[in-house]
């Protein structure tokens, strides 16, 4: 086999996207992610340099990998992530070049992003009422955020989408308002299911608002959706058009429609682990090989070794599924 074979599982799937942890750090504390105390961040040595992060990137596009999303913890709150932008929009063969953030930082960042090279931004905003987005984030930050919405609408990115998690009994309020603002400012907006990988671990299926029940309330307001064909059958969402032509709107689904018979993509943690899947009991230590002088090829295989080890899903509603070790803030995004 050579260093260059595709990254194909043992269900064909053909492994094309990178999702790379930058940090695990982050400014807000959202529930469904981080513990509300005593978090235990990775000392900054354990984490890989952006020439660590380029050198694994540079070594997977020859096996086909060839969109990358930026995730944290909050990606922005690494010291001049523009300049890892830089470098990773650099390579030749990478296609596709995105960031998700919470939006915090972004009125400051946009336009260094931008230049970097960065193309599309997912900016997460589960509630437009300031109230609720302290419950759900124990910080106040609603005002920075849509500053930093605006701020990079101006900026020019290719696309611009807003993540929404919907929590039954928290943000059934937020879902009309939330559907208008997007509408309103052009952005395409993904609600997100709640799933198990709060910092807490009281995650319960009770607490999920299917994308269902969102489509339903969505309904009622603006009448009906119309589904939009897939155009890319791993794209996790599935999206709608609204009957007057104003926009779209897309519901991901990983509790009530699990979508890992067409995932294709590979995550590597701030400090440096492959992981197959979010929901991955194992990983797979890139950063052991690359410290220890291991060459391209040995990044390669192990990249190859942990997408062959996929399992075909999460399985969250069968009774043997098991949390992963790590929270959200510590797998990314
Ligand atoms: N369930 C669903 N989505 C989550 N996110 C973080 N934790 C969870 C969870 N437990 C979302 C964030 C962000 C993206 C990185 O994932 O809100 O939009
Ligand atoms: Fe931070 Fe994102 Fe986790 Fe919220 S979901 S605590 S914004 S990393």
């Amino acid at each position: 086999m050579t260093h260059a074979a595709a990254l194909i599982d043992g269900y064909g799937r053909v492994h094309t996207h990178l999702r790379i942890s930058v940090t695990d750090r982050c400014n807000l504390r959202c529930f469904y992610c981080m513990p509300e105390t005593d978090v235990i961040f990775k000392p900054r040595a354990e984490l890989l340099t952006f020439e660590e992060i380029a050198r694994v990137v540079r070594v997977l596009v020859p096996m086909g990998v060839n969109k990358l999303r930026i995730t944290g913890g909050e990606p922005l709150v690494r010291l001049q992530i523009d300049r890892l932008i830089a470098r990773l929009a650099a390579i030749p063969g990478v296609r596709d070049l995105a960031m998700t953030t919470n939006g915090m930082l972004l009125a400051d960042r946009a336009e260094a992003l931008r230049r970097a090279g960065l193309r599309r931004l997912n900016i997460s905003l589960d509630a437009l009422d300031a109230s609720t987005f302290e419950q759900i984030g124990r910080r106040n930050g609603l005002a920075r955020v849509l500053e930093g919405i605006a701020t990079a609408r101006r900026t020019g990115f290719d696309k611009i989408r807003l993540n929404a998690v919907a929590i039954r009994g928290l943000t059934e309020d937020q879902i009309l308002p939330l559907a208008e603002f997007a509408r309103q400012h052009h952005l395409e907006l993904r609600f997100i299911e709640f799933m198990p990988l709060d910092g807490d671990a009281s995650w319960s299926d009770e607490q999920v608002l299917t994308g269902r029940d969102i489509r339903r309330r969505i309904e009622s307001e603006f009448g009906p959706l119309f589904p939009v064909p897939r155009s890319d059958p791993s794209q996790p969402a599935v999206d709608y058009q609204y009957g007057d032509g104003a926009g779209r709107i897309g519901f991901i689904e990983p509790v009530s429609h699990p979508f890992c018979d067409h995932c294709n993509r590979l995550r590597l943690t701030a400090e440096g682990q492959f992981r197959n899947c979010i929901f991955s009991q194992e990983e797979w230590d890139a950063r052991a090989v690359i410290r220890g002088g291991g060459c391209d090829r040995q990044v390669a295989d192990l990249a190859r070794l942990c997408v062959q080890a996929k399992k075909a899903g999460h399985g969250i509603d069968s009774p043997e599924f098991l949390r992963p070790h790590r929270a959200m803030y510590q797998i990314g995004g």
